[in-house]
């Protein structure tokens, strides 16, 4: 994996280096993140071109499918050698697009050794809290996470989907090493967690980093990406990427062609006057459940 000499490379989760463009699995199941892919060749092949292009850090959860996720991860990366393997606990799923919080320790515990099996290890690279759950202290959740890493079965501990109060109440009972939180041009509300990510030397994971793909397309991102030869995809990872050397963006994608772009993206080198320049431009995200649907309607509108 090469990239612009200006940016680091690679950031530190505990002792484990990573390259700082990682992938998402969650567009790997069916619609609604629910079942099997539409095309499960086309998604081993996007996760075997990943690995060919030096990605080395891959997130998953066992509630992406659910399960879909991590057995296709586990059947076609074992044995991993190489890469990480970033899972989560915390969110089960009764049907497509429909999800519920559960942080009670026993459930943590039980997931992560299901999640052990679908990944064909035996130990997690990095097991995350999928999210806060507002019946279960944090604390709770997080000692469950702790004993996993004591006992061996989980390497390093992360939390998703926090803010700066949360973080500094994991941060007391477990030396958790990453959060992950959506960030990205469309969604800048955590910058306060990244920034202190930075200070306490976390790995920041950004999710949704192309707003669910309405920041590969538009405009200003075009603009941009004119002056550097690069795509409106790359211009907004590229973006992220300047943001803080703690940032590791996860896009996600089904096809082999979006990730070999995304890639790309390590090699675009934003001027002080580009970054400005997107700062000040108003981009939004989808509304929830839309993603798909305004994609569309909005790539129809440019395109004319
Ligand atoms: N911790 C959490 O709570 C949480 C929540 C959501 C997601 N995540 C993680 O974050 C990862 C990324 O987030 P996300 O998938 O929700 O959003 P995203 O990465 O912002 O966007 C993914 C969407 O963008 C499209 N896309 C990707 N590259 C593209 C390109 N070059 N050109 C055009 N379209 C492109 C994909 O469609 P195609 O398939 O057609 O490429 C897909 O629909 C997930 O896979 C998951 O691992 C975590």
């Amino acid at each position: 994996m090469s990239g612009d000499v200006g940016q680091p490379l690679t950031v530190a989760l505990g002792e484990l280096h990573v390259h700082r463009l990682g992938v998402g699995t969650m567009s790997l199941t069916g619609p609604g993140v629910w079942g099997e892919p539409r095309d499960r060749r086309e998604a081993q092949r996007v996760l075997q071109r990943a690995v060919e292009l030096g990605v080395d850090f891959f997130d998953t959860a066992d509630s992406y499918g659910p399960q879909v996720a991590e057995s296709l991860l586990g059947e076609t990366l074992h044995p991993n050698d190489g890469i990480v393997v970033a899972t989560k606990a915390g969110l089960m799923r009764s049907g497509p697009g429909r999800w519920s919080r559960n942080g009670r320790p026993e459930h943590l515990r039980s997931s992560c050794h299901a999640s052990l099996a679908r990944l064909r290890i035996e130990q997690i690279d990095l097991f995350q809290l999928h999210a806060v759950d507002p019946h279960v202290p944090i604390e709770e959740s997080l000692g469950a996470l702790a004993d996993l890493r004591r006992e061996g079965v989980v390497r390093h501990v992360g939390v998703c989907n926090v803010d700066v109060e949360q973080l500094l109440r994991a941060l007391a009972v477990e030396s958790v090493v990453s959060v992950q939180n959506r960030f990205s041009l469309a969604d800048r509300s955590s910058r306060g967690v990244l920034d202190l990510c930075a200070a306490r030397g976390l790995v920041f994971v950004a999710w949704a980093p192309l707003a669910k793909g309405t920041l590969t397309f538009g405009d200003a991102l075009n603009a941009v990406g004119a002056r550097h030869g690069a795509t409106a995809a790359q211009i907004s990872l590229a973006w992220l990427l300047a943001q803080s050397p703690a940032a590791l963006p996860i896009p996600g994608t089904s096809s082999v062609s979006h990730l070999e772009e995304n890639a790309g993206a390590l090699n675009v080198s934003l001027t002080s006057d580009d970054l400005a320049t997107l700062d000040r431009t108003a981009f939004s995200m989808p509304t929830r459940g839309k993603a798909g649907a305004a994609r569309r309607a909005l790539r129809r509108l440019v395109s004319r």
